[in-house]
């Protein structure tokens, strides 16, 4: 879907899963209420109390690394079941190994992506433009995906939609596949989305999900990262939200009485300083600042006041619409009331809200928005209804690198957890 040029075959692809992320499948899902109460009970939050019980730790843990674990858990749960997705939050050597692969490509996404044909040649001849370890990285990443598709069973045979209890139901697996079967049903051979050769279709599958599951662990890492450091710098916030997290009903406080349950994600969905906190977050550290690419159609298009002619590359940012000063004065500042209902009016909350581009918009909006943002939402409520946090080392947070994905200098954010009564 990310890659599909073609805007028909890139809406098919679409269709046939956005349904399961949608705002209100996701709040209603007995399969995401179940794999979050693991992944931050028995999972997220036991990682936080042992900090916290070796707390006088002068160097506190690096969130950064246990975030992108537990984003990748979440994300991964969803598509594959709790079972058979992934536990990076309880094996930290195994993560650390993956995030390093993963940073390894990070700067040589250019030649691929730009001279595929050239890349592909001189590789072939033995001159390669990017080192052999980057590609090496690569196949590895490649074949992680495809083992935590093989344990899926085959595509076209496998027992689908799955009769796991809701913790272990594969909600985009289930989607996707019987999407795909359907297709094929309707449309056999001739069917944009179902390649002929068997082989291709367990790729298919495959590339469409590594995609979900690297789209939604970094982005949503980086956020929890960048809120998580902004609220460390004032206690008195961290206070407010505290207190209208423990409004909710049931709260995510533990109280040593048992295991608390996940809130309903309606009430959490609708509690204005969480929402707002996040809201700036995303605006003033978009995990996705960089240029996001559209080819205009074959008829050309006019966009403002200038006429483009067709197949011509144009691009918009999130840097640079989240800092217009009309829409958001002193752009610079992270300043959460932007997005409060009574600090701010009707018309210039509509305003920030249209303007807001962390998802890009239209067709090619981000199809897990809803996902990242709810939980998103429940990770921020789970830390804030139970701990303090307090910077230990923030070296490098301030400066996001200037890429298609912003990633904080050091890759590192070391905060110390504090247990409140
Ligand atoms: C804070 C979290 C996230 C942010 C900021 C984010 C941001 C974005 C942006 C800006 C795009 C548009 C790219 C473009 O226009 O070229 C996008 C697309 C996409 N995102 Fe996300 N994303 C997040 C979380 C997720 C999650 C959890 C998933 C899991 C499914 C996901 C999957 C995707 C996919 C598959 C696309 C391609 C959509 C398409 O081509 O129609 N993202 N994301």
């Amino acid at each position: 879907m990310f890659s599909a040029r073609p805007a028909p075959e890139h809406s098919a692809r679409k269709r046939l899963i956005s349904h399961v992320y949608s705002k209100s499948y996701i709040q209603s899902s007995t399969a995401a209420a179940a794999q979050s109460q693991t992944i931050i009970f028995d999972r997220f939050l036991p990682i936080i109390e042992a900090s916290v019980a070796e707390s006088q730790k002068p160097h506190g843990v690096d969130i950064y690394s246990i975030f992108m674990a537990a984003t990748m858990d979440f994300i991964a749960a969803y598509i594959f079941g709790l079972g058979k997705g992934t536990n990076f939050l309880g094996n930290k050597a195994y993560r650390e190994h993956f995030l390093e692969l993963y940073r390894a490509r990070n700067d040589y996404g250019y030649y691929d992506q730009e001279m595929p044909r050239l890349t592909k040649f001189c590789r072939r001849v033995g001159i390669p433009l990017c080192p052999k370890w980057v590609d090496g990285a690569n196949k590895e990443l490649g074949e992680w995906c495809l083992g935590l598709c093989a344990k899926m069973g085959h595509v076209f045979d496998s027992d689908c939609p799955s009769q796991a209890e809701p913790p272990d139901q594969p909600t985009v697996w289930d989607a996707l596949v019987g999407g795909l079967r359907k297709e094929a049903a309707r449309n056999g051979q001739a069917s944009v989305l179902y390649p002929t050769a068997l082989s291709n279709r367990e790729l298919s599958v495959a590339s469409e999900l590594f995609d979900h599951v690297l789209a939604g662990q970094e982005t949503a890492g980086l956020t929890l990262s960048y809120l998580c450091w902004r609220l460390s710098q004032s206690l008195e916030l961290q206070a407010q939200l505290r207190a209208e997290l423990l409004s909710l009903s049931p709260n995510m406080q533990l109280d040593g009485n048992g295991t608390p349950s996940v809130p309903d994600p309606k009430q959490l969905d609708s509690l204005p300083l969480l929402h707002a906190v996040l809201m700036e977050t995303l605006r003033r550290h978009p995990p996705i600042p960089g240029a996001q690419p559209r080819q205009t159609p074959d008829s050309g298009c006019r966009i403002g006041p200038y006429a483009v002619p067709g197949g011509v590359r144009v691009a918009a940012s999130a840097y640079a619409l989240h800092r217009d000063e009309a829409i958001f004065p002193e752009p610079e500042k992270w300043d959460h009331t932007r997005w409060l209902p009574w600090a701010a009016d009707e018309s210039q909350l509509k305003e920030r809200n249209r303007q807001f581009w962390a998802f890009s918009s239209g067709g090619r909006m981000c199809i897990g928005s809803n996902f990242a943002m709810h939980q998103m939402k429940l990770m921020i409520a789970a830390i804030y209804s139970n701990y303090t946090t307090h910077i230990v080392d923030d070296e490098g947070m301030e400066r996001q690198s200037d890429g298609y994905t912003g990633r904080p200098e050091h890759e590192q954010l070391f905060l110390r957890f504090e247990k409140v009564g």
